[in-house]
């Protein structure tokens, strides 16, 4: 596939890990941003992710480093670093090498994941995580559902697509019915892409014979930069999902796919995911493995050849989805105001500019 003419390094929270699969001194390597990384778990339970190379003389930490307490210790001369990749510890002298640091992300653990900031700017995290329990305030926590992690997840690595792509889906009200076979085509109910931090809501339903005006289901989505959206259901089975795209290096990208199924009665305090739960996941995730199936063919199209109705909600999210990228300052615009700024015709602009260098 031919790069997307998408940057591969967008501002914002990556999901890197399911929180369980970093143990307890666990030294976890992986491959994001076309960067060695690694990722481990403190005796405290901190999580860490790091560039994977020892500042010292370059070993691969995730190649035989390993957790002492607080501190990741190289393999190859015992050299022990912090939580915030600074050197506490060379045996063999009696100070550290204060001036040394290895490339540590900001890190959280949310929704039973692990998420790192990554900025090619570095600057600190400006919006955060969205919880997809606090966050739509509706007073249901994790407990009111079943345990996602292992089996209502999927893991697709190295997919040749965009984090933008699946941004692009909640504007894209006509792809419903053909990939997701709804007798409808949804209606959104909100778009606000005033910040970082969008909203898009909409009503849905997948059962036969329904219509948009006898719908009483819907879907509520959060979407925190490219990398990152929550999604909660209304009115159908009690589920809430959450997409995460990291990009990988300049073409590809992992797809990781969380779902949360609403615990039924009689299972309230069941530890692991039931059959029921599993089967109700199961339909979750084949939606979603439908569109992961066009996202990964797919050739970004700019300028996309949009109809009438798709037209306002494809520039607000493109132009919302530009502030995540390098040399574009993070943005607070809201669609209407910049109105003006993106409708201007090409043909028109190159009219005004003759006119004004006629005038000169
Ligand atoms: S390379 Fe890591 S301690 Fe020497
Ligand atoms: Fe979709």
């Amino acid at each position: 596939m031919a790069p997307p003419p998408l940057s591969m390094e967008p501002t914002g929270w990556f999901q890197v890990a399911w929180s369980p699969e970093i143990s307890v001194g666990a030294v976890h390597k992986m491959k994001y941003f076309g960067r060695e990384m690694v990722a481990w778990r403190s005796a405290s339970g901190r999580v860490s992710v790091f560039d994977a190379y020892c500042e010292h003389l370059g070993a691969h930490l995730g190649y035989g480093g390993h957790v002492d307490g607080e501190n990741l210790v190289c393999p190859f001369h015992g050299w022990e670093w912090n939580a915030e990749g600074r050197n506490v510890c060379v045996p063999y002298e009696n100070h550290p090498n204060k001036g040394r640091r290895i490339r540590s992300y900001p890190t959280v653990e949310r929704n039973a994941a692990v998420w790192i900031w990554y900025d090619v700017e570095r600057r600190e995290p400006y919006f955060g995580v969205p919880d997809i329990f606090a966050d739509f305030s509706d007073g249901k926590t994790a407990d009111d559902y079943y345990p996602p992690f292992p089996a209502a997840t999927i893991y697709r690595p190295g997919l040749e697509l965009h984090p933008q792509y699946v941004m692009e889906n909640g504007v894209d009200f006509a792809h419903f019915k053909f990939v997701h076979k709804t007798p409808f085509m949804p209606d959104f109910t909100r778009h606000d892409f005033s910040g970082p931090v969008s909203y898009v809501d909409f009503t849905i339903a997948f059962e036969e014979g329904a219509t948009l005006e006898s719908a009483t289901s819907g879907v509520e989505s959060i979407n925190a930069g490219l990398g990152v959206s929550v999604t909660r259901s209304w009115g159908m089975i009690d589920n809430r999902t959450m997409p995460a795209v990291t990009p990988v290096d300049e073409t590809t990208s992992d797809v990781r796919f969380t779902v949360w199924i609403g615990r039924k009665p009689g299972e309230e305090t069941a530890p692991d995911i039931t059959e029921y739960g599993k089967i109700m996941s199961g339909f979750v995730i084949e939606q979603f493995e439908a569109d992961i199936h066009i996202w990964s063919h797919q050739r970004y199209s700019d300028p996309p050849a949009l109809s009438r109705k798709e037209f306002a909600g494809f520039r607000a999210l493109r132009q919302w989805a530009t502030q995540f990228y390098p040399e574009s300052e993070p943005t607070d615009t809201r669609p209407g105001e910049s109105e003006e700024l993106v409708t201007v015709p090409k043909s028109e602009l190159d009219r005004l500019r003759a006119a004004a260098s006629l005038g000169s």
